[in-house]
């Protein structure tokens, strides 16, 4: 659709199926959540799997009373019904810095109270969205409103599974996993990508839903490099740790060391070690370590390794190149091309719990040939994460993006198994900070020695 066209519409009349679309993806998008809260076990409820973040019970009222305070609150103007649980499950943590929550089980309420706000919130919801009227002037605005409230459900899917992977496996309902798909094992090498440009970020009058932090569009030249054509494998990652990577102080910025010798931490997060044997912690198992997988590492881990193989994390804008650019000079929707995700593109949209071999997706290959970007594990990038020029906060929610823009988180592009399609989008921006280990985040390297004669297909 061209943008002037639609600019010059109405926004009521903007995506006349939106509302059966909007709907549809919301109803998802719950049942998305309420199946990831099924695989918790009932006694572990109040658990913390992680000692920085909430109770789950907390989580489980969270994403009901987000949507109950932006939608039915703030915009239907809806009387509340329990102010004190739109209050209590109003904000989740971030675990920078200060110190660790100290709340007990006894704290929080019953399971049976928080189940019966969450339904009757929803059951209230739904009563306004279903009598929502396309002609009515507020129908964009209610529209975006919905698409945040759905993305929001959908990254905590994501962020829940980080948090539920660290739960004991006897505190959870195993799931079967769809079987990885076969590949060969991955001859590493490096791919070069030309200068050229990188367009960054989404226009303003695109019509298209993005969050703040991803307006406004901004091209930058990338000057050429080289990018390994794959993500860094637990065997390329082991070989790091089996060479005393974690001991050289030499490869570690200083805020990292200190986290590395504070943590008391030798090996990625989700490695086991038993017997002097590696194991990988998987979603609801523990196996030997699948040595083609993706590794899952920090921003402190990936700088570490990048150091000692002579070379170092991609930029932002030298992500986008090798993803979206191509040798004649256009860009790309998706690495593959202009045409929506499936399913052999890429290990994203719940397709697995876990991690698959990163050669195992090579339709998903950008115009240059790199592999495996979109799915199977965000990539860590070094590009602090912070505004685009004409950024502009939301103002229902304005600490989105702004309460992170402190040089403490890194830009992560990509994707993992447990990203939703619609953060697939070439302009969505997910970032973290640097020492936190349990995010499903990898990462590929990138040289930038002119002369350079890399392997290139
Ligand atoms: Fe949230």
């Amino acid at each position: 659709m061209g943008t002037t066209a639609a600019a010059a519409r109405k926004p009521s009349q903007q995506h006349p199926s939106n509302r059966a679309e909007l709907l549809r993806r919301l109803a998802d998008a719950r049942a998305r959540t309420d199946e990831l809260f099924g695989i918790v076990r009932p006694e572990a409820l109040y658990d913390r799997p992680i000692a920085e973040r909430h109770r789950i019970i907390f989580y489980t009222g969270h994403l009901e009373a987000f949507d109950w305070n932006l939608l039915g609150r703030r915009h239907f103007d809806l009387a509340p019904f329990d102010a004190d649980f739109d209050q209590l499950f109003a904000f989740g943590i971030d675990p920078v810095g200060g110190g660790l929550p100290t709340d007990t089980p006894e704290d929080w309420p019953r399971r049976a109270q928080v189940d019966a706000y969450n339904q009757r919130l929803r059951d209230m919801l739904d009563e306004q969205l279903a009598a929502l009227d396309l002609g009515d002037d507020r129908f964009a605005e209610t529209a975006r409103l919905l698409n945040v409230a759905i993305e929001h459900r959908l990254m905590h899917a994501e962020t829940l599974a980080y948090m539920l992977h660290q739960l004991p496996t006897d505190r959870k309902i195993a799931r079967a996993d769809r079987a990885a798909p076969l590949s060969a094992p991955a001859a590493p090498r490096m791919v070069r990508i030309p200068e050229g440009t990188a367009t960054l970020g989404l226009r303003r009058d695109a019509g298209v839903f993005g969050w703040d932090n991803e307006f406004e569009e901004n091209r930058v030249d990338v000057p050429e490099f080289q990018i390994d054509a794959y993500k860094v494998t637990n065997g390329e990652f082991l070989e790091f740790v089996s060479s005393g990577g974690y001991q050289d102080r030499s490869l570690w910025a200083d805020a990292d060391w200190n986290w590395l010798q504070s943590s008391g931490t030798s090996r990625p997060a989700f490695w086991v070690l038993r017997d002097d044997q590696v194991f990988l912690r998987t979603m609801f198992d523990e196996i030997p370590l699948p040595l083609e997988w993706p590794v899952y590492v920090s921003h402190a881990e990936a700088s570490a390794y990048a150091r000692w193989a002579g070379k170092e994390l991609p930029s932002e804008a030298e992500w986008h190149r090798a993803a979206y650019g191509t040798p004649q000079g256009l860009e790309r929707a998706f690495p593959w091309g202009d045409h929506a995700p499936e399913p052999d593109h890429g290990n994203f949209d719940f397709a697995r719990w876990d991690p698959a071999p990163v050669a195992a997706y090579s339709a998903g290959a950008s115009a240059f040939g790199v592999e495996g970007l979109l799915g199977n594990g965000w990539e860590w990038t070094s590009t602090i994460f912070g505004p685009f020029p004409g950024f502009e906060p939301f103002a229902f929610y304005p600490g989105y993006s702004a309460n992170f823009f402190d040089a403490q988180h890194y830009v992560m592009k990509g994707a993992s198994a447990r990203t939703a399609a619609c953060f697939l989008r070439r302009s969505f921006r997910n970032w973290f900070q640097p020492h936190y280990p349990f995010v499903y985040a990898g990462f590929r390297c990138v040289t930038h020695e002119s002369g350079a004669n890399p392997t290139s297909r």
